[in-house]
């Protein structure tokens, strides 16, 4: 064997492929992996099916065709009334996971701090500690988890390059309001540090709340990559396809270096989506279709002892489970998936400190038969 000296020696198998893996060792229903547990529109299968047998089945342009680019910079000139233009400022990515990971490798180098909050989606840090870039974590304040901008201005130094954001927000299902805009403008203002806004949720918010784009303020635009996913908004996460849109001076790093992690990305997939997201109910329905699943599982879940902390986006709901148990949350979810049979993923996974308030995150994404299958199970407890 050769002894290979690790880039990234604190990498372990993602939480999600361990509770999925033992949902399904324990035959347990897999409330834990956020993906949708229903099928996605027979149209859209139709339409990729049309693509490649009409022979659209080689290489995309670099950037992604601009049929989709175009689709794209339309869809949120509907939402935050400003044009990306699709030829300069708007990328096809592999997903949303791509995006990130290119966007940290082209910006963040040997030394510069980057500010997390936490709890932190898992794909952020890896990236950042493989570009020798350290990691500055602010935690989110519990149980509300809104972001404290004072706590933020205080972790800025002459070394920060980069703020991740994530709105709305995996696994809280917090949402970021006018009054968080304008306290991070206020902080970023006479600052050289990039925003890299993790949209990936942006067409699933609950009761009427916006979400607010960061693209929806010009003194923030002109320094944020917003990185998006259809696997989200189309309920397709196994396709893979989103995107990244950021002012012509930062796509252009993020494509110097988009072009040599993937190239280009799935061209039938690109041209059904094109064609899909012209009707735009098809991506605004989203947060009611969700909406209702939500309400309907927490609805489910009140006879139990779980108790519901708010969610106002994503398809995540946070419960805290202390009427239950004193266990700690991973072996809270490790006992609930071999004894109770539901998957869950405990939330102290996404802080580097594995801090433990005794909650754990349901995807709610899923057939209303599973999840009464799984409130069932879980009034027994
Ligand atoms: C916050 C967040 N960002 C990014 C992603 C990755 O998106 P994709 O599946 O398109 O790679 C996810 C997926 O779960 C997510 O929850």
């Amino acid at each position: 064997m050769i002894n290979i000296n690790s880039k990234l020696p604190t990498s372990k198998e993602s939480i999600f492929a361990t509770m999925s893996r033992m949902a399904k060792e324990h035959n347990a229903i897999n409330l834990s992996q956020g993906f949708p547990g229903y099928d996605i529109d027979p149209e859209l299968i139709r339409l990729v099916n049309q693509y490649m047998q009409k022979g659209f089945n080689q290489y995309a342009p670099m950037i992604g065709l601009p049929e989709l680019r175009t689709a794209v910079a339309d869809m949120h000139e509907k939402a935050v009334a400003f044009r990306y233009h699709p030829d300069t400022e708007v990328t096809i990515t592999a997903g949303g996971t791509q995006a990130l990971y290119t966007a940290i490798t082209a910006l963040v180098c040997e030394g510069d701090e980057v500010i997390v909050f936490e709890p932190a989606y898992d794909s952020y840090v890896p990236a950042i500690l493989t570009q020798g870039g350290k990691p500055i974590f602010v935690s989110m304040e519990f149980p509300k988890y809104q972001i404290n901008w004072d706590e933020v201005s205080k972790r800025v130094t002459g070394k920060t390059k980069m703020m991740i954001l994530n709105n709305p927000h995996n696994p809280t299902g917090a949402v970021l309001n006018e009054t968080d805009l304008k306290a991070l403008t206020k902080l970023l203002k006479g600052t050289n540090i990039v925003v890299l806004s993790d949209e990936v949720y942006q067409h699933i918010t609950f009761d009427g709340k916006p979400h607010l784009s960061l693209a929806s303020v010009p003194e923030l635009r002109e320094r944020t990559l917003i990185v998006g996913s259809f696997g989200k908004s189309l309920h397709a996460t196994g396709w893979k396809i989103g995107y990244v849109l950021a002012p012509e001076y930062l796509s252009k790093h993020f494509r110097s270096f988009h072009q040599w992690v993937v190239f280009a990305v799935n061209t039938p997939i690109q041209y059904a989506i094109a064609e899909y997201i012209q009707n735009e109910q098809r991506y605004l329905g989203v947060s009611s279709f969700l909406q209702k699943k939500r309400d309907y599982f927490v609805s489910l879940m009140e006879p139990t002892k779980f108790k519901a902390i708010p969610s106002h986006g994503t398809y995540f709901q946070l419960m805290d489970y202390t009427a239950i148990s004193n266990l700690g949350d991973v072996e809270f979810s490790q006992w609930l998936t071999k004894e109770h049979r539901v998957a869950t993923i405990p939330v102290s996974v996404f802080y580097h400190e594995k801090t433990d308030h005794k909650v754990v995150r349901f995807c709610f994404a899923k057939d209303d038969a599973e999840l009464e299958k799984a409130a069932e199970l879980l009034k027994l407890l």
